[in-house]
């Protein structure tokens, strides 16, 4: 192996990039200052100029748009599906379909495209109310509430296309599960899958899982009461009759599949399907597999999968995000604290510093860029030393208006 190409532009594809890199020369395609900074060669080029003989795709979009079928068709191996796979994060409607006839445990759910029919099954839930944007809203097309005028409300707004234009203009209204979140990434080669390490990500953009939705502000891994016979749960009553679906279907799945998953009394139900690793769960993930992730990357997209090794040790990602995030961020804001190559000015044991929405002004300073900026991941013995890492080393950096949850990692569920 010679050549990878990760395809994207944040904290994500940093972190894949690192992992990636010892064995492997990586081009991140497009990537941000940061990664270039980090002496990692970032590139424009479209992925099939770049001589890869694998590429991973960080972000849904593309593989949405069929970048995973381009790719293979010049005979590239690709971690990342199809477009046909690639429906099980793109539409929400679909997922829910796919679900059922797979025999997949998940919330009860109605997809409507007209106001009438969707507030009349509302009326017919209890709270808490979920509504869903049926396309992608980039984490933010979810509304969990239980107030039933604010879900009223959220209806009309995203099917009259108020909200997200036309990834919004049919929605899915489903019934509120109880329980803990999870987040169990899967390497997927079309035949088989093997899980990875199970990691938590929090999504509410403030403390105490306060505030509206984000991509999610940091995240640990792995999860004490996700291990073993739990993972193996989840395998048996979800991942596993999903690729036995993907299979019938005729879709040849190489890539991550990402199960949000809420565990709850009632045993896990799905939450949604990710075509593709988690941001910012790969900030804990990869620096867990270190440089491992190669191999299994590689040996998934060729159709080759090979078991992941138990990882030692725990995992904190700390996100800090621009003044304003999830909605317009402001940007340009200086950021204190790193040296020139990203990292920190003064390093800590175990620490990386991943970059999101970062750009060098004329002066060569970093400056806000995003609205996620960065995601500071610590490796640790124990959750609890991980944790102390990152947020030490979260304190020697700083921006105007930064954004940064203090209780990543800090109740550990359950
Ligand atoms: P999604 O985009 O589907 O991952 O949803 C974003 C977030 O909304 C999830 O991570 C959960 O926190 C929450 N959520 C989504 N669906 C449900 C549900 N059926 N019950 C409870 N919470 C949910
Ligand atoms: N961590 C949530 C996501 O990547 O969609």
């Amino acid at each position: 192996m010679t050549r990878v190409v990760v395809i994207g532009a944040g904290a994500r594809e940093h972190a894949l990039a690192r992992s990636l890199g010892p064995a492997a020369e990586v081009i991140v395609s497009p990537g941000n200052a940061g990664i270039e900074a980090d002496g990692i060669a970032c590139s424009r080029a479209p992925a099939w100029e770049l001589g890869a003989e694998l590429v991973v795709v960080g972000p849904e979009q593309p593989l949405v748009d069929g970048l995973g079928d381009e790719l293979r068709a010049r005979g590239v191996a690709v971690l990342g599906p199809g477009r046909d796979g690639a429906r099980l994060e793109g539409s929400k409607a679909f997922l829910k379909e796919f679900l059922s006839s797979a025999g997949v445990p998940t919330a009860r759910y109605g997809t409507f495209d007209e106001p009438g029919p969707a507030l009349a099954y509302l009326e017919t839930m209890v709270p808490p109310y979920v509504i869903k944007t049926d396309g992608l809203a980039a984490g933010k097309g979810v509304l969990v509430t239980s107030e039933l005028a604010e879900a009223r409300t959220d209806v009309a707004d995203k099917l009259a296309g108020r909200s997200f234009g036309r990834a919004g203009t049919r929605v899915v209204i489903e019934e509120g599960l109880e329980g803990f979140e999870c987040s169990l990434h899967a390497l997927c080669d079309g035949r088989r899958v093997a899980a990875l390490v199970s990691a938590q990500d929090f999504k509410r953009v403030g403390d105490a899982d306060r505030g509206p939705n984000t991509g999610g502000m940091g995240a640990f891994a792995p999860l004490a009461a996700v291990t073993g016979a739990a993972v193996e749960q989840v395998m048996d009553l979800i991942v596993e009759p999903t690729l036995a679906e993907l299979v019938r279907r005729g879709i040849d799945y190489r890539g991550v599949l990402y199960a949000g998953l809420m565990i709850g009394p009632a045993g896990p139900k799905l939450i949604e399907y990710n075509v593709r690793f988690g941001d910012p769960e790969t900030e804990v993930l990869a620096p867990l597999y270190g440089s491992e992730l190669l191999e299994l990357t590689y040996a998934a997209a060729t159709g080759e999968l090979v078991a992941p090794r138990p990882v030692r040790g725990a995992a904190v990602t700390v996100v800090l995000a621009a003044q304003g995030y999830p909605g317009a961020p402001r940007r340009g804001d200086v950021i204190e604290g790193l040296g020139a190559d990203g990292q920190l000015g003064t390093p800590l044991e175990g620490v990386s510093v991943y970059h999101a929405g970062t750009a060098r002004d004329a002066d060569g300073r970093f400056v806000t860029a995003g609205g996620r900026v960065l995601a500071i991941s610590a490796l640790g013995p124990s959750i609890g030393v991980a944790r102390e890492r990152a947020y030490a080393a979260a304190a020697t950096v700083s921006f105007d208006g930064m954004v940064m949850r203090t209780d990543i990692a800090g109740k550990v569920t359950p």
